[in-house]
């Protein structure tokens, strides 16, 4: 089996207002001439999932930016994974560092919503990454193998599955780590992968996400072991996404 095709997501975050529809039609027109190269999706703030799913067409996938582990019930501000399939949703984010340092979420939690987001019949995109803390003290692959075997449905490993690789100090700082150190990463990454889940682990898509712009994306898309990108900042404006995904295709 070859590699397989490369996605690339953005992440709005808490970003997006209706007026925001503009960015996601011209990402969904210009996603035409690209999808048959690279996968595209795009997370929006739960509030636009609706109009954002219009307005991305056909060619760019909608994915939510998490999700709950239970399928509903009383968890005020939740949005379950059932929820985002209910939207045409293709794709949902789980284990964003964000979500880690600023709601708790441990590996424990990343991995039900990993799994819920499965049972729902979305690919959920699983992130890892270390600090700047944990880099200088020479932990990266010690903390992302730790975090890989603990927030991955071992026994789901393959195609349905997608790993980001972002490295905290590099979200939104537009600093990049080199091709090198995403290389490093990336091939320990699947190496773990190989050991839990054999050939399939190489069906697993490993995207890189963390200060990704026009100008650096080929590079790091060719670091090694690169299947995609997961985009925030860079993928608020139509423009710079396509070119990211233009860079990756
Ligand atoms: P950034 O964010 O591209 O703005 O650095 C990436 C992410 O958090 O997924």
């Amino acid at each position: 089996m070859g590699s397989p095709k490369k996605l690339v997501a953005g992440n709005w975050k808490m970003n997006g207002t209706k007026a925001s529809l503009v960015e996601l039609r011209a990402i969904g027109a210009g996603a035409g001439s690209l999808s048959s190269m690279v996968d595209l999706a795009v997370c929006p703030p739960a509030t636009l999932a609706t109009a954002a799913a219009e307005a991305l067409g056909l060619d760019c996938a909608l994915g939510g930016q998490d999700c709950h582990w239970e399928i509903s019930g009383a968890f005020t501000g939740d949005v379950s994974a059932e929820m985002w399939a209910d939207l045409g949703a293709a794709f949902v984010i789980v284990g964003h560092s964000e979500r880690r340092a600023m709601h708790g979420e441990t590996d424990a939690i990343v991995k039900a919503k990993a799994n819920a987001a499965l049972r729902a019949g979305l690919t959920p995109i699983v992130c890892v990454g270390e600090t700047l803390e944990q880099r200088d003290a020479g932990r990266t692959l010690a903390i992302v193998s730790g975090q890989v075997a603990n927030s991955l449905p071992g026994d789901r490993i393959g195609p349905r599955v997608v790993l980001a690789y972002e490295p905290v100090w590099a979200i939104g700082t537009g600093r990049t780590p080199t091709t090198e150190q995403v290389a490093e990463v990336h091939r320990a990454i699947r190496s773990q992968l190989r050991d839990l889940a054999g050939q399939a682990a190489d069906q697993v898509r490993l995207l890189y996400g963390g200060s990704v712009k026009p100008a650096n994306a080929k590079e790091l898309m060719h670091a090694g072991d690169v299947d995609g990108a997961l985009v925030g900042g860079a993928s608020l404006k139509a423009a710079d996404f396509l070119a990211i995904a233009t860079a990756c295709a």
